[in-house]
Formats: C-alpha cells, sequence, structure tokens
C-alpha cells in the first residue's frame, strides 16, 4: 500500500482527489499496488466533500507519518509550497507537483535535495497541463541535442486571443471567461503578463540544455499590449496571433530564451492551436520536429500529468525520472535575442510609409490610418529595432514566428 497526501485542495489537488477515486482501480491495476489517499492538507474545511475526511491543517501529521511516502504539492506560489516541499524530502518522501513557478525558481536544489535523500522530485503536471512533455523530453528524446523548443505554454491567454477572434470579445470579457472555466491563475497578472509561460519555458530549457535558467533572465512580454486591430491584422492575412515561449541554442551553443506574442502563418501547426489548449514544439538533432498537442490547463487534465508521476514512483521507474546534469551556473550560457534578426510587424504614429521606408531597409505596408502606419519589416537586428522605435511613437512590435 502507497500512502499519499495532497497538499492544497484547490483546483488542481480536488482533481488529482476525483480522479484517484474514480480511476483507482484501473490505476492499481497498472501498478500492482493500492494507493490510498491518506490526507489533504488545506488552510480550509470541505464539509460536503467525500475526502472531508482526509482534511488536515497542519503539515507536521503529513510530514511526520511514515507510511506516507508521496506528497502531491499543489498549492502553487513559492512560499509554503517551498517550506513543505523541502520538509518533505528533507523526510525522505518523494514530492511531486505541478507548481512551476517553485521548479522554475528552486528546481535545482530540490532535485539536488531529492537526490540526497534517495527520493524523487517530479513534476509533469508544471508544463502543459495534461501534455506529457517532461518525460518525452528527458527521457525518449534524449538521444537528441535539443535545438529548439517553441510553445503555447499558457491556455488563459490562447483562451483570450481565440475568443477574441472567434467571437470578437473584448479582452476583459474572454479573461472573464477563462477565470470562469477555472484556467487563469489566482490573480491573472501572471498569465496575461507572460510570467507563467516564462516559468514554463524555463523548466523546459533548464531540462532540455542541463542548466537552470531562471525567470529573471528571460525577457517576458504577456498579451496586455495586444489590441483588437493587431488580432484582426493577423486574422486577414492569413496570419494567428499567438504567445509563444521559445528557448533556441544558437550555433555558439548559448540559448537564447524569452516570452513574446508572434505573428504566426497558418501553415505552421502551432496556428491552429486554439483555446485552452497548449502545445510545444521541439527540434532535436536526430528526431527533427516533434509536436506535443492537448489540454494545457484544468483540473483533470493536470491531475491526469501528476497521477503519472505517482505512477512513476510506485513503479519504481528512474528515480527523478532521469534529470540528471541540471546545473546552476549564473549567466554565460545565454544569449541576448537583441543581437539577432527578426522580422517584425510595427506600428508607427505620425508617419506615412514613406517616412518609414526610410528607417528599414527591407519593410512592406500594411495600411495607413487614423496616423498611423502598419508595416512589416524583415532581417532587422532586434536591439536596433529596439532603438528605432524607442524614439517614436509606437505600439508595442510584434515579432512573426519564422525566424
Ligand atoms: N493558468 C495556467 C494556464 C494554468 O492558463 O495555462 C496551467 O498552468
Amino acid at each position: 500500500m502507497v500512502n499519499v497526501a495532497i497538499l492544497g485542495f484547490g483546483v488542481v489537488g480536488s482533481g488529482v482527489a476525483e480522479v484517484l477515486d474514480t480511476n483507482g482501480r484501473h490505476i492499481e491495476g497498472k501498478v500492482d499496488d493500492l494507493i490510498r489517499l491518506k490526507y489533504i492538507l488545506d488552510v480550509r474545511d470541505f464539509p460536503d466533500s467525500p475526502f472531508a475526511g482526509k482534511v488536515v491543517h497542519d503539515f507536521s501529521v503529513i510530514e511526520q507519518d511514515p507510511e506516507v511516502s508521496i506528497v502531491v504539492e499543489t498549492i502553487g506560489g513559492a512560499k509554503a509550497a517551498l517550506d513543505f516541499t523541502r520538509r518533505a524530502l528533507q523526510a525522505g518522501k518523494s514530492v511531486i507537483t505541478s507548481n512551476k513557478e517553485l521548479v522554475a525558481e528552486h528546481g535545482c536544489e530540490l532535485l539536488r535535495l531529492a537526490q540526497e535523500k534517495g527520493v524523487s522530485y517530479l513534476f509533469e503536471a508544471s508544463v502543459g497541463g495534461g501534455i506529457p512533455i517532461i518525460r518525452p523530453l528527458n527521457q525518449c528524446l534524449a538521444a537528441n541535442e535539443i535545438e529548439e523548443i517553441t510553445g503555447i505554454l499558457n491556455g488563459t491567454t490562447n483562451y483570450i486571443l481565440t475568443r477574441m477572434v472567434r467571437a470578437g470579445l473584448s479582452f476583459d470579457d474572454a479573461l472573464r471567461e477563462a477565470q470562469a472555466n477555472g484556467y487563469a491563475e489566482q490573480d491573472p497578472t501572471a498569465d496575461i503578463e507572460g510570467h507563467d509561460a516564462c516559468r514554463k519555458i524555463c523548466i523546459l530549457a533548464s531540462l532540455a540544455f542541463g542548466r537552470h535558467i531562471y525567470p529573471r533572465q528571460v525577457p517576458t512580454e504577456g498579451i496586455t499590449g495586444v489590441t483588437l486591430a493587431d488580432v484582426a491584422y493577423a486574422d486577414s492575412c492569413g496570419k494567428k496571433l499567438k504567445l509563444l515561449g521559445r528557448a533556441i541554442r544558437r550555433t555558439d551553443g548559448k540559448v537564447c530564451a524569452y516570452v513574446a506574442p508572434h505573428l504566426v502563418d497558418r501553415e505552421n501547426p502551432l496556428s491552429g492551436v486554439e483555446d485552452v489548449f497548449n502545445a510545444i514544439a521541439v527540434r532535436g538533432n536526430a528526431i527533427g520536429d516533434v509536436m506535443f498537442y492537448g489540454r494545457g490547463a484544468g483540473d483533470l487534465p493536470t491531475a491526469s500529468a501528476v497521477l503519472s508521476d505517482v505512477i512513476e514512483i510506485v513503479r519504481g521507474g528512474c528515480r527523478n525520472a532521469g534529470i540528471i546534469g541540471w546545473t546552476d551556473e549564473g549567466d554565460a550560457h545565454l544569449a541576448d535575442r537583441r543581437d539577432y534578426d527578426i522580422h517584425a510587424l510595427v506600428r508607427i504614429k505620425g508617419m506615412d510609409f514613406a517616412a518609414v521606408e526610410k528607417l528599414f531597409k527591407d519593410c512592406e505596408p500594411i495600411w495607413e490610418k487614423d496616423g498611423e502606419t502598419a508595416a512589416l519589416v524583415y532581417n532587422v537586428n532586434e536591439g536596433e529595432l529596439e532603438k528605432i522605435l524607442s524614439g517614436l511613437d509606437a505600439a508595442p512590435y510584434i515579432r512573426m514566428f519564422d525566424c
């Protein structure tokens, strides 16, 4: 019998309890053992829940119970969750988490601690909700040098962009819908400002390239600057606006990671990823391009990923899913995105196209209206582009995905 404790009975924690309850027999058949949910830690009581009898309020009950070998941390944030995770690992318990903030900020330290204690720290659910990506990246693609990872990593923003295009909803109404569906973080700032996607690309890049990449090292732009006009432009010229997290290994071995809205051609499979769905495209030097697609948020999809980690541990799978060589080494391994050329959509007020054309060698007009010129500029150094636009009355530029 394997005893499990869940920390935090919110959307994901309650999803884990539900799937364990509903699919318990099926899961036990897969692992040839009994899995018992012994405790649920939360500050609240849940008198109407079928799991009410399992609720405890004091973490030390779980910490000191030798029967509990697996702790599922679904609290979120990096305060209590960090303290409880350290204590659980110290107590010799494996920890499974859906908490991308914690993994992105403290993954290296917690993996090291787990290794010292001979237990596992697993986080399949921290990226892409229900999509299997951590274990495939770390095991199935382990023979590859990873060249690039590009992902639609945030369900809430993808949902908002989809609803703006399809239903003509305002940004605020689309956000309200996403919150009502349980996709958005408690504070939606993390979603709409790109921090959530940033944490996820940090985790993927750290795994793929073997060095911890911290959120503070990754330039991040969300979708709050995206207007209905941008969305309409993208739609009218056969492109989709998508918030992408990217990590690219440059020829000198440095990694360029960032999060920003992009215009994606309709022929690219990422453009067809709609609603709350996420997709992660990986390019390896042996496999070429491979894409992982599925529900990137929500209680049951995320619970599916959490429970895959439980199953991995109960089956006695490779400790820490074979994650090795994830080191913590400053920022010499990081490239500056401003050193590279991009194509982008620019919108500049108070200039006609003839004036814009003088600023950029290679550009094409999109529209001139209401005193604003929109143009596509090609093969421009991103640092130069930033410098030019900073002296003008310009909207934030939007990159095109083909570079
Ligand atoms: N708020 C996140 C999202 C939840 O919208 O993708 C899953 O990490």
